[in-house]
């Protein structure tokens, strides 16, 4: 298949961009499947009441059907169409959080096919700020079902030439509306069982959601790497973010985990190997890597999320086969950093 790159500005929404957003909204209504930028990371759209769309996303990305796909609205009077009823706490979370990086859960209507949601009888729902997104949901029918545009267990893409790299040939368009801002995916949060319970961390952090809903849960299997239980998002059992070389992450006291990586490096280098460490702003000149990536100022949660993708991906393009990683705080944004960060090294953590 040949896939169509078209470039618009999301600042700058002319003529021309709204005849792209046009005819990618025909794609999708016709059943075509279209990767398009969101305020979290770029998403693979296709048509989400239509079953043969949600397959050919799986298809195109590789991934397991037992995943479900987020269904993006672009407005709270669609929602009514495809869930049994929208929960008060919906409307609470709407009101403070809509549209922008929020995923909620509610129990889906007939409308919704089981390809969209991979069996479940929940639709995960979100409804994002970009503004090529909204206008792409309203111009495509009001219901796009989109994974994040990667190949299933890559890093999720920032920017659209990582959805080129993953998925060029395989899908019908790639509309580029530049860098995301947020760089990490949504917060999950289920509405379907009594205490709301988050099942991906990500921007909006738990502390934000119990300040409207009074109590959360948060599910364990989130940081845990040793708990037996299946996560309550399907998609959180795979091993997922993965660079394609070995990441190990390091936790300590700085000085300690800047030697134990500096010792590790020296041995990785005598074997021939090529090294890479992600760093903070604070620490990027203590390491004798051969590519150092600085995530960030270690209290710049925002920077630190917006980065972390992006630098996973960059080790790839420099063929390194080796890196590591400092740890960092796991409250607030950092708790979606940290579960993503362990989920691309498989969970192997070296306490210094
Ligand atoms: O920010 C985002 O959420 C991005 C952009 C494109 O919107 N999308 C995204 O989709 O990250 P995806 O498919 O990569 O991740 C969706 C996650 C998976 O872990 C999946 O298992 C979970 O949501 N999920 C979807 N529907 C669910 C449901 N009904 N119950 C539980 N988990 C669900
Ligand atoms: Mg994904």
């Amino acid at each position: 298949m040949e896939t169509v790159v078209e470039i618009i500005d999301e600042n700058n929404i002319d003529e021309r961009a709204k005849s792209v957003i046009k005819k990618a909204g025909d794609i999708i209504k016709n059943g075509g499947i279209v990767a398009f930028p969101t305020e979290t990371v770029y998403g693979l759209g296709g048509d989400g009441l239509n079953p043969k769309s949600s397959k050919k996303i799986y298809e195109a990305k590789g991934r397991p059907s037992d995943n479900p796909l987020i269904v993006h609205v672009a407005d709270m009077e669609s929602i009514k169409k495809i869930v049994k009823e929208i929960p008060d706490a919906a409307y609470k979370l709407a009101e403070k959080y809509w549209p922008g990086p929020l995923t909620m859960i509610m129990n889906k209507s007939d409308a919704v096919p089981y390809e969209t949601t991979g069996g479940l009888d929940t639709v995960a729902i979100r409804m994002p700020s970009n503004k090529i997104a909204a206008e792409l949901i309203r111009c495509s029918g009001g219901y796009i079902a989109a994974p994040s545009a990667n190949l299933s267990g890559r890093p999720s893409p920032t920017q659209a030439k990582y959805c080129i790299e993953d998925l060029d040939g395989r899908v019908d368009m790639i509309i580029d509306g530049g860098a995301v801002g947020i760089g990490l995916e949504s917060t999950i949060i289920d509405l379907t069982s009594g205490t709301p319970m988050i099942l991906r961390p990500g921007y909006i952090t738990k502390e934000n959601l119990a300040d409207i809903l009074g109590s959360v849960d948060v599910d364990k299997t989130i940081l845990d790497a040793t708990s037996k239980v299946a996560p309550k998002a399907p998609g959180m059992k795979y091993r997922h973010y993965a660079p394609k070389g070995d990441l190990t992450i390091v936790e300590g006291e700085s000085s300690a985990v800047c030697d134990y990586i500096n010792a590790e490096l020296l041995k990785a280098k005598e074997e021939g190997k090529k090294c890479g460490v992600i760093a903070t702003e604070e620490t990027k000149a203590l390491y004798n890597a051969d590519v150092t990536k600085i995530a960030g100022r270690r209290d710049d949660e925002e920077e630190i999320a917006r980065n972390l993708f992006t630098l996973l991906r960059e080790f790839d393009d420099e063929d390194v086969d080796i890196m590591f990683s400092e740890s960092f705080n796991d409250t607030g944004i950092g708790q979606a950093i940290m579960n993503r960060l362990l989920k691309a090294a498989g969970h192997k953590v070296v306490r210094v």
